[in-house]
């Protein structure tokens, strides 16, 4: 196993992530756990390296350090970036302050022929010095070695930019190996991790499993815990993972407001009931939800008024469960799917630059307002690794691969005020679309159009326009159809989806679905539209 040293950096778990990615366990813990913590920590004999991570500060504001055990434990040590340094200063180097920052891209030159940057390089200069193109984002730097330790890499800004102690295997980088923007650095962490550290690439997902079911046990020992279904992919695998630990200690409240995709709720009970055999109590709230926003035109007015309807189905049904349980104390947990970059999100919210461009339908606050403690086992993991987890406990892959769908659902994709007759034609035209994609394969990657696009969907605009149908005249609704490629959702590019793709498309949604005569295609990319048109 390695060991991860946090000492506040927001990239921390994706060092975690790249451990994970070359298949060996690993854990993240504070820098502040003590020398004993770490030598108990290594008492098994299974600990095979401790990697230092960067920090948000400087060595000149914090004077956090890593517990003295970690270098006396005869393992290999790699420090990143404020990791680097504080090796430095620990052990006998200096650092200092330095009046240019570096920033972003940079190109470092790997020196002589260190274990770790053996054979690993971007481009070769002219003058024959291997390059690696990495990112790199620091105000301090190493100005003195500690004894021992010689130049690994460089820049022309910052001479020390790696360090090696190559008889402790003691390695040191500047720049951020963890980034994708640093070219090789995975090549870099399954070195040291791999060859350096001598582990076995022997994790797996599944054993993920057990560590993560381990864990809820523990936390919730013989308590009960409901969690807000959606059919969305980070609900549904921490429904399964939390149900493959405590059974019938969950109960699931899933809530059909109503503007769903056609037989989604079918297809959630039939998953997590009919195959899982969890409790889920299905609420159908279509008609209260339709209610409520019938004359609501405004944007921002209908999330508002979907997430708060949400939030009080959610309580009622959380009070009722409770006293259905009389004598028991009823749920004390509240489960919630949050996971890695979702708690990096809700961190940076708080800035006061954040604009408030769309308010996101979450059950933010929830916890509080009902009493109940928090259960969110998908917080260190990243979208893809939840995906992988879904698949590794059984969940179909048609709805762990599936495309992101927004909280308000079709609420947003009708666009000015809901009606129960346009999400129905919506529906069905959805559904052909989404269709269609899955069934075209581009020959160049043998994928599917739905693999290769992000997020598709349709949107019903509620106007009318004339078309003509065998002899009679038409008068009918206009969809259009989104297909955007992205891979963070900041921004995003419209999909160029075959021309014979969307002609199948047109045609069957204008044949089958009676009552729209006119499909059209979004050519907008985020920004200045975003992908959503409300
Ligand atoms: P926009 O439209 O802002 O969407 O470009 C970016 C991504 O966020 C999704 N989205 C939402 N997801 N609740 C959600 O859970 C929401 O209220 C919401 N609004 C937008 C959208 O589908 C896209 O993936």
């Amino acid at each position: 196993k390695i060991l991860i040293l946090d000492f506040g950096s927001q990239v921390t778990q994706l060092i975690a992530r790249r451990v994970r990615e070359a298949h060996v366990y690993c854990e993240v813990h504070p820098c502040d756990v003590s020398s004993d913590w770490v030598r108990e920590f290594a008492a098994d004999g299974k600990l095979k390296g401790v990697i230092l991570s960067g920090s948000h500060a400087s060595v000149y504001e914090v004077d956090d350090r890593a517990p003295d055990a970690v270098f006396e434990l005869g393992i290999p040590v790699l420090g990143i970036c404020y990791g680097m340094q504080t090796m430095a200063t620990q052990l006998g180097g200096k650092v200092e302050g330095s009046n240019s920052r570096e920033f972003g891209y940079a190109e470092v030159r790997a020196h002589g022929h260190t274990e770790l940057l053996k054979g690993i390089e971007d481009f070769v200069t002219p003058e024959g010095h291997g390059m690696l193109k990495v990112w790199m984002s620091h105000g301090d730097k190493v100005t003195e070695l500690p004894p021992g330790f010689k130049v690994m890499a460089s820049t022309p800004s910052c001479p020390i930019a790696g360090m090696a102690d190559e008889a402790r295997r003691y390695y040191a980088v500047q720049f951020h190996p963890e980034v994708t923007h640093t070219v090789q650095g995975q090549a870099l962490l399954n070195r040291f991790v791999l060859d350096i550290c001598a582990t076995q690439a022997d994790w797996i997902m599944g054993d993920y499993i057990e560590e993560a079911v381990a864990k809820i046990r523990e936390q919730v020992g013989d308590e009960e815990v409901i969690l807000g279904l959606s059919g969305g992919v980070d609900s549904s695998v921490a429904a399964a993972l939390i149900h493959r630990a405590i059974g019938d200690q969950l109960t699931c409240v899933f809530v059909d407001h109503g503007l769903l995709r056609l037989n989604e709720g079918d297809m959630v009970m039939e998953m997590f009931e009919g195959k899982l055999h969890a409790k889920v109590i299905r609420v159908d709230a279509a008609d209260l939800f339709l209610g409520k926003l019938a004359g609501v035109n405004e944007p921002e007015a209908k999330r508002k008024i979907i997430g708060g309807l949400f939030v009080d189905v959610f309580k009622a049904e959380a009070s009722k469960l409770k006293a259905a349980n009389a004598g028991s104390k009823g749920a004390t947990f509240l489960a919630q799917g949050t996971i890695y970059p979702d708690v990096i999100e809700s961190g940076g919210a708080k800035s006061k630059k954040a604009v408030v461009i769309k308010s996101h339908h979450n059950v933010g606050g929830l916890p509080e307002q009902l009493g109940l403690k928090l259960l969110e086992p998908l917080r260190d993991l990243f979208k893809d690794e939840v995906r992988e987890l879904g698949v590794a406990l059984g969940l179909p892959r048609g709805m762990v691969y599936r495309h992101p769908f927004p909280g308000p659902g079709l609420g947003v994709r009708i666009l000015g005020e809901v009606k129960k007759e346009y999400a129905d034609l919506l529906r069905r035209a959805d559904a052909i679309f989404i269709e269609e994609l899955n069934n075209w394969v581009d020959d160049a990657t043998g994928k599917t159009w739905y693999d290769l696009t992000s997020q598709a969907f349709t949107v019903f605009l509620p106007v009318k326009s004339v078309g003509v149908m065998g002899d009679g005249r038409t008068y009918d609704y206009v969809v259009a159809l989104r297909a955007v490629q992205t891979s963070d959702f900041m921004t995003a590019d419209w999909a160029e989806l075959p021309y014979g793709l969307l002609k199948r498309v047109s045609n069957r949604i204008i044949n089958e679905v009676r009552g729209i005569n006119r499909v059209t295609y979004d050519v907008s990319s985020k920004p200045p539209a975003t992908i959503e048109w409300e």
